[in-house]
């Protein structure tokens, strides 16, 4: 069965359990699940229920999507994403995306937690993504193109939303949050990085690095979504001294700052 094919089914699925349109999707990173609380939920459906979706399995834990509202407006959100390094290839890791797209989604907003390059940064921080550079081994458009999911060789000059940016910014200023920008460097993992490799990505124009979101953007940009991305930055990659990172320290520093990512996303989906 064709790629194509199984979005379709997928959709259908969902469609024959939710009579939900929503035009926004959203991804949530680790500890960043405070805007699942906010949304007002119709329908949750297990992945483990969704037809080609992974088994749930290797991601350790249930993995749901969720119907509802925020700010009165109809969206989608992932809680719980697939990570390349779990094992997955990249068309599972962004399969979610074009189910997404397939149901009407037109804006996707993700959300992660990176470490930070970029001497300004401090822990807590917010960033949002104006731009990406992709270091995964694999592309997710690698393989016959579908035109009917986009084209070959998408455009990336425009890949995060602009005016969506300043919205964004607009309402971080309104509600007394300071936000940061800059540019998301993606690897697989899992390992975090060495001094020299942050030195490394910062170099070559990084701000921030993680292990996700790059797959998922530029599925969502060859099926012509807009999108909006954002980092919270719990860990600083840069020092004098090499510092060590524990999975822990990231969730905390995550949780600590996803009110303030759950303020401003709420906003702006329901200012769109
Ligand atoms: N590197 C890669 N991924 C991450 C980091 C990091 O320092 N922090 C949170 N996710």
């Amino acid at each position: 069965m064709t790629l194509y094919d199984r979005i379709q089914e997928t959709a259908a699925y969902i469609k024959s359990r939710t009579s939900a349109t929503p035009l926004v999707g959203i991804i949530l990173g680790s500890g960043l699940g405070d805007l699942t609380d906010m949304t007002e939920k119709e329908l949750e459906i297990p992945y483990s229920e969704i037809p080609h979706f992974p088994v749930s399995t290797v991601i350790g834990h249930s993995g749901k999507m969720v119907f509802g509202k925020i700010g009165g407006k109809s969206v989608v959100l992932m809680s719980g994403r697939f990570h390349y390094y779990e094992g997955y290839d990249m068309q599972m890791v962004t399969f979610p995306v074009r189910v997404m797209k397939a149901l009407g989604v037109e804006t996707l907003v993700v959300s992660n937690a990176a470490g930070g390059m970029n001497k300004t940064f401090t822990i807590g921080d917010l960033m949002i993504i104006t731009d990406h550079i992709n270091l995964f081994p694999e592309h997710p458009l690698r393989g016959p193109n579908d035109e009917r999911l986009g084209t070959r060789f998408p455009d990336m000059s425009h890949t995060y939303d602009e005016a969506l940016r300043n919205k964004a910014k607009e309402i971080a200023a309104s509600r007394g949050i300071e936000l940061k920008e800059g540019v998301y460097t993606g690897l697989q993992g899992p390992t975090f990085e060495t001094p020299a490799e942050y030195r490394w990505l910062h170099i070559i124009g990084g701000d921030a690095v993680g292990m996700s979101t790059v797959p998922e953007v530029i599925v969502a940009r060859h099926g012509g979504m807009r999108v909006f991305a954002m980092s919270v930055i719990t860990d600083i990659g840069i020092s004098d001294v090499p510092v060590t990172i524990t999975h822990e320290e990231v969730l905390e520093a995550a949780q600590t700052a996803a009110p303030k990512m759950a303020a401003i996303v709420a906003d702006l989906i329901a200012g769109l």
